[in-house]
């Protein structure tokens, strides 16, 4: 079965052709994703409106490479006869996407239908106005090939990213994780302790009261003069920090006694504020005050995960767990997360580090296990910006 997927939920605009050939296996016919990573750090962060713009003028040329790429590009012998039908649903669904809808209506009557079964899309959570350019697209693509649309979530598509696994000769499974499963999806907008009993079913046990991990680690690299997205920048310096080096920085371990698994980093971000008000007054910050700053930072932000994950793990009975989303690309974390579960004797899923980020092969495979168990909205008509795991 063909899944083209459609990812464009905040800077990185991504589309992915997938073949599954088993219920496990799947080959990857073509994998892009284009961030715009570089045009959003003049703004200090995403800014939404270009965020849209940006996504609306590149997801057509990436569909067309990707298709190519794909080897499902392949021009009409004959016009397309009467698509005045077609062209009037088009109109509707890509009402206020006047540049796509053109170019739709152009791959409708020049390139053949290409084998693709279904198409998944992301529709939430994210930048609602970012969201719309992929669904719009994706839905319109669905009515020119009449296939299904199958509306993925984000955060879904992140704890499926780290159940694909690329074995030496290129071929693709999804790992089989053991139940009750723990997931702690960490990115630029969440941080999230997910409970799964089964396959493809969640429950919230925790979340972030304000400031995502993601977006702690970005507002402190700001602070210390470092552009968006700042998290990775953060990181190298906390590792460039020699640790044998007793710190005289302390930053607090927000709710790490709380009798629940809800998260807060914004008090964490403030207190890097005032360290670093405090610091500049001496003159320009010193590349040591940084390194020695990220580390404690870091070890802050891994004392509270990995304090708040065991206690989930050891509540709930887990027997194994999954780390999700861009912050996981942290190699502090992930070796934190090696020795809690080997603590703990359960498994551990990490994404490979390629797969860390935003791209479209996790809503492919997300999408293609909705589709199989049956478990996606039929008929969406919008996206939703908050969209919550259930
Ligand atoms: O999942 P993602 O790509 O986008 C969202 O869905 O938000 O996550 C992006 C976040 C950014 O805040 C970025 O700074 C952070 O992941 N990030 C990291 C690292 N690599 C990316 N944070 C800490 N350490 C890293 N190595
Ligand atoms: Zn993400």
């Amino acid at each position: 079965m063909k899944i083209l997927a459609i990812e464009t939920s905040c800077d990185e605009t991504a589309l992915s052709i997938v073949n599954f050939s088993s219920k496990k296996k799947f080959e990857v016919l073509s994998d892009s994703v284009l961030s715009q990573i570089e045009i959003h750090k003049e703004y200090g962060g995403v800014y939404p409106a270009v965020a849209k713009r940006e996504h609306t003028n590149n997801i057509f040329p990436l569909l067309l490479a990707s298709l190519k790429k794909a080897g499902m590009l392949e021009k009409r012998k004959n016009p397309l006869k009467n698509p005045v039908l077609l062209v009037k649903k088009l109109e509707k669904v890509l009402d206020r996407d006047k540049q796509n809808l053109e170019n739709i209506v152009h791959l409708l009557c020049t390139y053949k239908k290409p084998k693709i079964d279904v198409v998944a899309v992301t529709y939430g959570p994210g930048l609602e106005i970012a969201l719309w350019t992929g669904f719009n697209v994706a839905r319109a693509l669905s009515v020119i090939w009449n296939t299904v649309l199958i509306p993925t979530n984000h955060m879904e598509g992140h704890i499926y990213s780290s159940l694909i696994n690329e074995n030496k000769k290129g071929v693709f499974e999804i790992l089989k994780p053991k139940f009750p499963l723990i997931s702690l999806l960490i990115s630029g907008g969440h941080t999230d302790l997910v409970l799964s009993k089964s396959e493809g079913k969640y429950n919230i046990i925790g979340t972030t009261l304000d400031d995502a991990v993601g977006e702690a680690y970005d507002k402190s690299a700001r602070l210390m003069g470092i552009s968006y997205p700042g998290g990775p920048e953060v990181s190298k310096l906390a590792e460039s920090w020699n640790s044998k080096v007793k710190s005289n920085i302390t930053l607090p371990r927000p709710m790490i006694h709380k009798d629940n698994f809800d998260f807060s980093f914004s008090g964490l971000k403030t207190a890097v504020l005032y360290l670093v008000k405090a610091e500049e007054k001496k003159g320009k910050l010193k590349k040591s005050f940084k390194q020695e700053l990220a580390a404690e930072f870091e070890d802050s932000v891994s004392e509270v995960l990995t304090k708040k994950t065991k206690k989930a793990i050891e509540k709930y009975g887990a027997k194994s767990l999954i780390i999700g989303g861009g912050v996981s690309a942290n190699n502090r974390l992930r070796k934190e997360f090696q020795t809690l579960s080997d603590n703990e004797n359960i498994d551990l899923f990490l994404p490979s580090k390629k797969y860390t980020g935003d791209n479209a092969l996790m809503i492919a495979v997300a999408g293609y296990f909705n589709f199989k168990n049956n478990t996606y909205k039929k008929s969406a008509k919008k996206v939703d910006g908050n969209l919550k795991l259930k």
